[in-house]
Formats: C-alpha cells, sequence, structure tokens
C-alpha cells in the first residue's frame, strides 16, 4: 500500500467538478491539491497514476446485489468472490447485497449464513441489507440488534406469495419498528397476490413463454403496491421508506406525489429498466428468459418517465439488482413455463459505464451521475463520507476513468460469472482503467491485480436522508 498520487485528471463528484491530484495514503485519501500548485507538486509517493485527460471519480456504490441468492430450485451464479471482482472491473468498489431470512428462522442465522458465504473472498468492501421474509415478535425485536450492527435496512418483499411475501400487517410492524430503531425499510412493491392468480391464469391458457411474465406483472400493480407501501409508511409514523427497482412510470408518479407533498419516500432504479424493455423479453426462440426479472421490463414507453425522475430526483439511485442466473441449465428451468424461470439480471459490472453512456445521450450530468451511482447510494445507506466521494478522509476508493474510450459490452469479455450478456454488442463510450479499493489498486490498467478477502464488511450508519 503506501502513498499513491494521482496526478492530471479531472475530478468529478456529485458536488464539483476540479482538476486536481489526489494523494492516498494508506487507505484514505489525505488531500486534494490544484493541478500544479506547489502543494501537489511537494508530494512524494511510491506510485504515481497518470490521469492526464480522464475522470477521477468516487467509487461505484451498488446497493443491491444478490450473490449467491438462492431462487427457485436454483442460486445466482456469481459468488461473492466472482461478483465483487466483477464490480472492480466496472468501478464499483462496495456492493450491499440482500442477507436472507428463511421462514420460520431467525435474522440472526440468515445475516450469519451471508457473512460466512462473503468473509474472506470478497474484492471489494461490502455491506448487508436483510430480508424480513418472517415478520414475529422475535424478528422484530431482532432488527434493533441488526441497526446497532450496521445492517440498518430492510427489503420487505410484497410479491412473491409463500416465499417471501409480508402481508399489509407484517409491512405495518416492520415499518413501525424501523420507526423506532432508525432502520430504513426497503419495499419491493409488487401486488404478489394478485400476479399470481394473472400468471396462473396465463399459463392454463397455454400463454407460457418468456413475454408473459412482464404481461401479467402489470404496471398497475406495481404502482398499487407503491401506494400502498407509501400509505403504511404514512400511518406507522412517516418512517422513510425506499422502493427497489422502480420499473413503472405509475409508479415513479407515486414517489413523485409523495416527494412534493414532502414525505421521506425513496426509490432507485436499475440500468435494465432504463436500456432495455419488454422488446427484449419478447425475443424469439426462448431468448427472452435472460430478460427476466421482477420488476419486469417494461414497454419503452416507461423509459422517459424514469429519466426524468432520475433528473428531478423523484428517483436517488441507481443499483443493479445484480442476481444473474445462467441461461444454459438456470433460465432453462422456466422452458414451457415463464413462472419458473429464476428471476434476475446480471448486471454489476456495468453500471458505471451505463449510466457513462447516459451522460454521453445526455440523459444526465455528469455530476448527476456520480450522484446516482456513487454519492446518493452511500447516504442512502449510511456510508457516506467514508464512500461516495472524493475527500480527505474518505476510503481511498477511486476510479481512473476514460471517458473517451470506446467498448463493446460481451459475454465474451465481461468477468461476471453468467454465459450472457443483457447487453450483448452494445456499444458505449466511457472505461474503466484504474481502480483503488481502501488504498490498494485492484484494477491496473486492464488487469484484475486484487486478493480475494480484501474486500471488508462495512456496518453502515442509518439514512443520511433523514437525521
Ligand atoms: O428479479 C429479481 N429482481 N431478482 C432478485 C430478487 C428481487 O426481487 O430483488
Ligand atoms: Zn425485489
Ligand atoms: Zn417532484
Ligand atoms: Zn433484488
Amino acid at each position: 500500500m503506501g502513498r499513491i498520487v494521482i496526478r492530471g485528471g479531472l475530478v468529478v463528484t456529485a458536488a464539483d467538478e476540479v482538476e486536481a491530484d489526489v494523494l492516498v495514503d494508506g487507505e484514505k485519501i489525505v488531500a486534494l491539491a490544484a493541478r500544479g500548485s506547489a502543494e501537489a507538486e511537494s508530494w512524494t509517493a511510491e506510485r504515481v497514476v497518470d490521469a492526464g485527460g480522464r475522470y477521477v471519480i468516487p467509487g461505484g456504490v451498488d446497493a443491491h446485489t444478490h450473490m449467491e441468492l438462492p431462487f427457485g430450485n436454483t442460486v445466482a451464479s456469481d459468488t461473492f468472490e466472482t461478483g465483487t471482482v466483477a464490480a472492480a472491473w466496472g468501478g464499483t468498489t462496495t456492493v450491499v447485497d440482500f442477507a436472507v431470512q428463511t421462514r420460520g428462522r431467525s435474522l440472526r442465522e440468515g445475516l450469519d449464513a451471508w457473512s460466512a458465504k462473503a468473509a474472506g473472498v470478497c474484492a471489494v468492501d461490502y455491506g448487508f441489507h436483510m430480508i424480513v421474509s418472517d415478520v414475529t415478535d422475535a424478528s422484530l425485536r431482532e432488527m434493533d440488534g441488526l441497526v446497532a450492527e450496521g445492517v440498518t435496512s430492510f427489503k420487505l418483499f410484497m410479491a412473491y406469495p409463500g416465499v417471501f411475501l409480508s402481508d399489509d400487517g407484517q409491512l405495518l410492524r416492520a415499518m413501525q419498528r424501523a420507526g423506532g430503531n432508525g432502520g430504513l425499510v426497503m419495499a419491493h412493491a409488487e401486488n404478489g397476490v394478485a400476479i399470481d392468480v394473472l400468471a396462473a391464469q396465463a399459463l392454463a391458457a397455454g400463454r407460457t413463454e418468456p413475454r408473459h411474465h412482464g404481461e401479467v406483472r402489470r404496471a398497475l400493480l406495481e404502482s398499487e403496491a407503491t401506494h400502498r407501501a407509501i400509505q403504511l409508511a404514512r400511518v406507522a409514523g412517516d418512517v422513510p421508506l425506499y422502493v427497489v427497482h422502480v420499473s413503472a412510470r405509475e409508479a415513479v408518479a407515486e414517489l413523485a406525489r409523495a416527494r412534493d407533498a414532502g414525505l421521506p419516500v425513496f426509490g432507485e432504479t436499475c440500468p435494465q429498466y432504463l436500456f432495455l424493455s419488454a422488446d427484449n423479453l419478447a425475443e424469439p426462440g426462448f431468448e427472452g428468459a435472460k430478460y427476466v426479472c421482477s420488476t419486469p421490463l417494461r414497454p419503452r414507453e416507461h423509459q422517459a418517465a424514469l429519466w426524468r425522475a432520475l433528473r428531478t430526483d423523484d428517483l436517488q439511485v441507481v443499483s443493479t439488482d445484480h442476481c444473474p442466473f445462467c441461461f444454459a441449465g438456470q433460465k432453462e428451468l422456466g422452458r414451457g413455463d415463464f413462472s419458473k424461470i429464476p428471476n434476475g439480471l446480471p448486471g454489476v459490472e456495468h453500471r458505471m459505464d451505463l449510466l457513462h453512456q447516459a451522460v454521453v445521450d445526455g440523459h444526465i450530468s455528469r455530476r448527476r451521475w456520480i450522484e446516482l451511482a456513487c454519492a446518493a447510494p452511500a447516504r442512502m445507506f449510511g456510508l457516506y463520507g467514508r464512500k461516495g466521494t472524493v475527500a480527505p478522509g474518505a476510503d481511498a476508493d477511486l476510479v481512473v476513468y476514460d471517458p473517451a474510450a470506446e467498448q463493446t459490452i460481451s459475454a465474451a469479455t465481461h468477468h461476471m460469472n453468467v454465459d450472457y450478456s443483457a447487453y450483448e454488442g452494445r456499444r458505449v463510450t466511457g472505461r474503466v482503467e484504474t481502480v483503488l479499493s481502501r488504498g490498494r489498486v485492484v484494477i491496473d490498467g486492464r488487469g484484475y491485480v486484487g486478493r480475494p478477502g480484501h474486500g471488508r464488511f462495512l456496518p453502515r450508519g442509518t439514512c443520511q436522508y433523514v437525521r
């Protein structure tokens, strides 16, 4: 480790763009100084990274990943090791993954199981949210202890009856508890009971192809659940609410209305909803299975509302919901029955690049790119200051980003442990060049030079938007 100077770059944060050199000592950023200034010229270091003509940005914070998630009769194909190496390749230096409470078991058992999977193998730092699948007196009490340990956010599902679904009373109780302990409730907002009725009807009528996955998961059933979650959060005492993987314009409208009323309601969307659509689900020959996730990809017309909400701050965060399943042997489980296709898309490696492409395309500004991908997720989940910015005292999680480099996304060249790319053949402008994770170079030009176990568990504070 030791001292590293990054020279000649344009430092881009959510707040500023400055031509500055950055001094790293050990795990921390210790100083920024104007390029060519006496201070910057006085720095000595073991290593100088040339960032001329490039950006120096904070490492990405992906607040929604599912490494090794069991789903249906299979398990997401990236391990914490392969998934965090892929994250590093893509300029993401923090992931917040979801530990799962199994029904009938404690939160503690779930967290211990996920901690064991991640311990000693991650390439970059990681935290956990907790999926609460069983709202009981005991699990509600456990939430307090988890918040104190730095697991400060809890995902509740309004979908997947019989597996993850919490009913309205359970959701309300979890929200009330979070109101007392400072936790942030995250809602998967889809009316899963109604969706299951429509799915059974579609299958009975012989509509078994992947595109029907998208059709039965109606946009109205996303916006209805979003509305319901917001009202329950109000009833619980105006507690903060974070709606995950928002895809429907009608759901965006619910969030915008709540925020305009001054409620502490937040939302994320994901690159797949911005760059892909129901057209992908309708690709012939079961190719559509590659795009099955929930909430589903929507018709293209929904995208404009998502882009707009990202500009107006009605949506604050872009995460990936990275949850990869191979086409061979995993997605194929749902041939002849779309309801058996494991839900999820790979993407942890491409979020920073796809959002940079959105800068190139004029959807968002350069600083908004960093806000959505680094600063806002760090603030939302109690990591800001340490993660999400380039400033003295912050962890030296830094990316030298070449905004002019061209690349083509492909399964042949990506590093995620999955046999296809949802973005196969897509040309993007911009590329990660060098990545530091807590002061250690983990991506060096074209190679991964980190080591498993460098990444550490991050105990998180509470949501920094509401305190
Ligand atoms: O399809 C998805 N999103 N799979 C991961 C689980 C979830 O609901 O986030
Ligand atoms: Zn979900
Ligand atoms: Zn608004
Ligand atoms: Zn998810």
